[in-house]
């Protein structure tokens, strides 16, 4: 698509060149009266006049349609229209003076090709991503931009590897959500200019290499067995400790041990009462016969 001028008067073209790029970035002229003199006014006057002649035919050429999600940036001789993008629904058109592109509005979203980023902790990983954007200025996506899909294609795969090329490896794996956003954000301040609303920016999927995901696997592995012997051996030292304990206090009235051996008897009797060999200790006894002799 060419720019907004015809480029037949040099001195005003000069003017507005100086201008925009002072504003750095194209603005909607809006003085159209000046835009090709006598020779606009006559090629428009012929126009309307074919029209005219060939009336109930001429509407085919004239009327057109757009989609409610979708706008008509028109151009007369060269010169976008004023009142920007027409549209949704009937628009009219001049045969012959006027051109016109649709733009669609709705979000578009596009894969980010894998990409291979070194890490700042030099390990390569391959980073993939969905971006979904959608025009949010008809007028200047057209004018600012020969291809705004394209572009916002290579600026996504380039900021994906300029924000993921400052972080270390741990980094890409545990924040994904914020790396995300960092990405969103850096992409439609630079696809601003186009017309381009960047909306959702997802990082697909991180892939490490295959040697790297071993030794990483090792590495987790090593270290819940480490922490699984720790756990044991806290286990163990507690249940030894109240053992002692326990031995302790039997030793301090032998009357507890043979309370215990009953206990023991008592509870095995409850869970399954069929026939039980205990060995029975000769101290339960002793306690009986004291009694006998007196
Ligand atoms: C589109 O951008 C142009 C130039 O910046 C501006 O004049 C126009 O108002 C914008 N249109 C909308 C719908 O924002
Ligand atoms: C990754 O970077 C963060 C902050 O920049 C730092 O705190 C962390 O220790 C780094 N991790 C590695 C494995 O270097
Ligand atoms: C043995 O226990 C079962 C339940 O566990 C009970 O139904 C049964 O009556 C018991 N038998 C005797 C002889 O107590």
């Amino acid at each position: 698509m060419a720019g907004p001028y015809t480029g037949i008067d040099m001195a005003h073209y000069d003017k507005e060149e100086r201008r925009n790029q002072q504003s750095s970035g194209y603005s909607v002229n809006a003085d159209s009266g000046d835009s090709g003199g006598i020779c606009a006014y006559l090629l428009t006057g012929i126009s309307i006049l074919l029209i005219i002649c060939t009336f109930p035919f001429s509407l085919l050429f004239c009327i057109k349609v757009v989609q409610e999600y979708e706008r008509a940036v028109i151009f007369r001789l060269g010169r976008l229209l004023l009142g920007g993008a027409k549209g949704p629904g009937i628009f009219f058109i001049v045969p012959c003076i006027d051109t016109y592109c649709k733009i669609d509005l709705r979000t578009v979203s596009f894969d980010v090709p894998p990409q291979e980023i070194l890490s700042k902790d030099s390990v390569t990983v391959a980073v993939d991503a969905v971006v979904y954007y959608r025009i949010s200025n008809a007028t200047i996506s057209v004018t600012n931009v020969e291809d705004y899909g394209r572009s916002t294609r290579l600026l996504a795969a380039t900021t994906l590897r300029n924000v993921l090329g400052t972080k270390n490896l741990s980094e890409i794996l545990s924040e994904r959500e914020s790396i995300s956003h960092v990405m969103q954000a850096s992409l439609d301040e630079g696809t601003d200019p186009w017309g381009v609303k960047v909306e959702r920016v997802e990082i697909k999927d991180v892939r490490l290499p295959i040697q790297l995901q071993r030794a990483m696997a090792a590495e987790a592995e090593a270290s819940r067995e480490a922490r699984a012997k720790l756990i044991a051996a806290e286990g163990e030292q507690k249940a030894s400790r109240a053992l002692r304990e326990a031995s302790e206090v039997l030793s301090d009235s032998p009357a507890a041990l043979q309370l215990r051996y009953l206990q023991t008897l008592n509870s095995i009797a409850a869970e399954k009462n069929s026939t039980i060999v205990f060995p029975i200790p000769l101290e339960l006894f002793k306690g009986f016969s004291k009694r006998m002799k007196e």
